[in-house]
């Protein structure tokens, strides 16, 4: 992965960092720091918690999520303060709300559940294949009800679901589909990375996934004409503040 040195190449650091300290590895004495931590990482921390306006409002989350799209393959991507928040921003982005329903696999993480039911949809579990742990579509498909708008399909410890499969699906009855990527940041399907197959996708960089900026997640997608996703427009979160604010812009 290239793009984790963002927040490490010299013209990022705004203060003097001894450079001798980029790059070697933080034993994991803080169970909050990421494995690939670095002791540049937390000189670069400590700047921005000083300096938070520089964080939020400067260029290093818009530089992370053009790097994140283009290491993805795809248009956008937008920071959320976690996989959690970019899935109830995309649901909200697609307008799916009360009454509605959206198919979700177990296993999966209650926060996902959670997610669509704060939009005020149902979420619909639907089994998962023994040998993939990946939703089993056939049974997706037995849950379906007029009421059903999306699909999350999870790529379960980074085993890309059956991506052709579940877009045939999601074609034979209009549904979304929202990719669940959090175990999966540069899992490959047909030699295409994961996350720009659905409508969006959710990653996560909370300290214990591929890369991790503590708390954090970016989500993807190839929407709109330009910047934006439609809809209500979830605010783009600082990766590393932990708050949700949502807007309306
Ligand atoms: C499959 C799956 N989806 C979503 C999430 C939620 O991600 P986050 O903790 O960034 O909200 C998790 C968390 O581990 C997960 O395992």
């Amino acid at each position: 992965m290239t793009f984790v040195g963002v927040a490490r190449t010299k013209e990022h650091l705004p203060m003097r960092v001894p450079i001798v300290a980029t790059g070697r590895r933080l034993p994991r004495r803080v169970g909050l720091l990421g494995g690939t931590t670095t002791w540049a990482d937390c000189l670069v921390a400590a700047y921005y918690l000083a300096n938070p306006r520089r964080l939020v409002q400067g260029a290093a989350i818009a530089e992370f999520e053009a790097a994140f799209a283009r290491q993805v393959g795809v248009r956008h991507a937008y920071s959320f303060a976690a996989g959690r928040v970019g899935l109830y921003g995309v649901l909200l982005a697609l307008g799916i709300g009360p009454d509605d329903e959206v198919l979700v696999q177990v296993p999966t993480h209650i926060v996902v559940a959670n997610a669509i039911r704060y939009t005020g949809a149902r979420p619909v579990y639907v089994d998962c294949e023994l040998n993939t742990y990946n939703i089993d579509l056939e049974q997706a498909e037995r849950a379906l009800t007029p009421r059903t708008k999306a699909l999350v399909l999870q790529h379960t410890f980074g085993i890309p679901a059956d991506i052709d499969g579940a877009v045939a699906l999601a074609r034979r009855h209009g549904l979304e589909i929202i990719e669940d990527c959090v175990h999966a940041l540069g899992a490959t399907y047909d030699g295409k990375q994961v996350g720009g197959f659905g409508r969006a996708a959710f990653f996560s960089t909370e300290e214990t996934k591929t890369i991790s900026t503590t708390m954090g997640a970016p989500h993807t997608s190839s929407w709109g004409n330009g910047t934006r996703c439609p809809g209500r427009q979830p605010t783009r979160n600082c990766a590393a503040s932990g708050r949700l604010i949502m807007n309306s812009a």
